[in-house]
C-alpha cells in the first residue's frame, strides 16, 4: 500500500539535549521533503494527539541498559495508532551501552500501540553519567567530547530518509534483539543497585538560586524546592538534576564521592557541541 505521510512527529525526551537535537535535525529533514514536520518534548505533549500524524517517530536517551521508565508509562497511556509509520532512535554514550535493544525496545512499544515499524537508529553521543567522571574517568568520557558531530548528523539525515521511504512505501521492518547479558538487570534493578551506591542527593539550600531548572527537568516530581529535598523514593537516578543546575547546587556523592553534572563537565573542559547546519540557519 502507498501512502503520502504529509504530517509528521519528532517526539523526544532528552535530559541534556543531545536526544533533542538529533530529533530536531530529524524533523528539519523532514520539512526540506515537504513534510509538515513537528519536533516536541514528550513531556509536553498530549499523547491523546498522537494519531493525528500520518508519521511518528520516537527518541530518547539509552538510560541503565533501557528506555526511560517515564517515557515507557507515557507511550502506554497513548491512544492505538492504526497502522500509523513509527519509527524509533536512541542516543547513547560510548560503546556497548544495549542501544541496539533498546531502540528496538522503544519501536516495539509504539508496534504494541497499532504503529507499523519502519525504521530504528542508534545515534552515538557524550556519556552524561556523571558518577563516571566524578569518580575520576574522564577520558572515558572526553574520548567521545566530538559527539555529535558531522558523521553521526550524516546518519541521522540518511536515517530520516530511509524511514520516510519505507513509511511511503508502507514497507514494515524487523530488527533482531542482540545478545546482551546485562539486558536481564535493564531499567528497574539497575536504577535500584545505584541508589544504593548513591550517598547524599540532596540541594545546597546555600548554592541554589531557585532557578527550577532540577524541578523541570525532573519527570517524577521528585524535587521540593520549599524544603529543598529530593524525593529519593520517587527519584528514577536520571541524574536530570546534577546534570543540568547551573548553580552546581546538587548536593550528590557516590561511593563516597562528590558528584557534578554534565553543564559543570562540560564548562571544566571547554566543550560546546557543533550544531548541524539545517539548525544553525535558525539559531
Ligand atoms: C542515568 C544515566 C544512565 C545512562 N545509561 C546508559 C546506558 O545504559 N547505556 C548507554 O549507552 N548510555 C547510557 N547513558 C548515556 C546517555 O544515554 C547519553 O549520554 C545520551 O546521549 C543522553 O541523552 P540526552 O542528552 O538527550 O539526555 C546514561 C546516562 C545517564 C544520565
Amino acid at each position: 500500500m502507498k501512502r503520502d505521510p504529509r504530517r509528521a512527529l519528532v517526539l523526544t525526551y532528552s535530559q541534556t539535549g543531545q536526544t533533542q537535537l538529533y530529533g530536531r535535525l530529524i524533523a528539519a529533514v523532514l520539512k526540506n521533503d515537504g513534510i509538515k514536520a513537528v519536533a516536541a518534548d514528550v513531556r509536553d505533549f498530549d499523547m491523546a494527539a498522537l494519531p493525528s500524524f500520518d508519521l511518528v517517530m520516537v527518541g530518547v536517551p539509552v538510560f541503565y541498559w533501557d528506555v526511560p521508565g517515564n517515557v515507557i508509562d507515557a507511550l502506554n497511556s497513548a491512544p492505538r495508532l492504526g497502522g500509523v509509520p513509527v519509527a524509533s532512535f536512541v542516543t547513547y554514550g560510548g560503546h556497548g551501552g544495549n542501544q541496539h535493544n533498546t531502540a528496538r525496545r522503544l519501536l516495539m512499544l509504539l508496534w504494541r500501540r497499532g504503529g507499523l515499524p519502519v525504521g530504528m537508529e542508534t545515534f552515538g553521543a557524550m556519556s552524561t553519567f556523571a558518577p563516571t567522571w566524578s569518580m575520576g574517568n574522564e577520558g572515558r568520557i572526553l574520548s567521545f567530547r566530538h559527539r555529535p558531530d558531522e558523521e553521526t548528523y550524516d546518519r541521522a539525515r540518511r536515517y530520516a530518509a530511509a524511514v520516510l521511504d519505507r513509511a511511503r512505501r508502507s514497507a514494515a521492518v524487523s530488527y533482531r534483539k542482540e545478545f546482551f547479558p546485562a539486558d536481564l538487570i535493564r531499567g528497574g534493578p539497575s536504577i535500584a543497585l545505584n541508589k544504593i551506591i548513591t550517598g547524599r542527593h540532596t540541594i545546597d539550600a546555600s548554592a541554589c538560586t531557585g532557578c527550577g531548572v532540577c524541578q523541570k527537568k525532573c519527570p517524577v516530581g521528585a524535587i521540593d524546592l520549599d524544603t529543598f529535598s529530593v524525593d529519593t523514593k520517587r527519584c528514577i537516578s536520571c541524574l536530570g538534576c546534577i546534570n543540568n543546575c547551573p548553580a552546581n547546587a546538587i548536593d550528590m556523592t557516590y561511593m563516597g564521592k562528590k558528584v557534578y553534572g554534565f553543564a559543570e563537565f562540560k564548562k571544566r573542559h571547554a566543550i560546546s557541541v557543533s550544531l548541524p547546519k539545517e539548525l544553525k540557519r535558525k539559531s
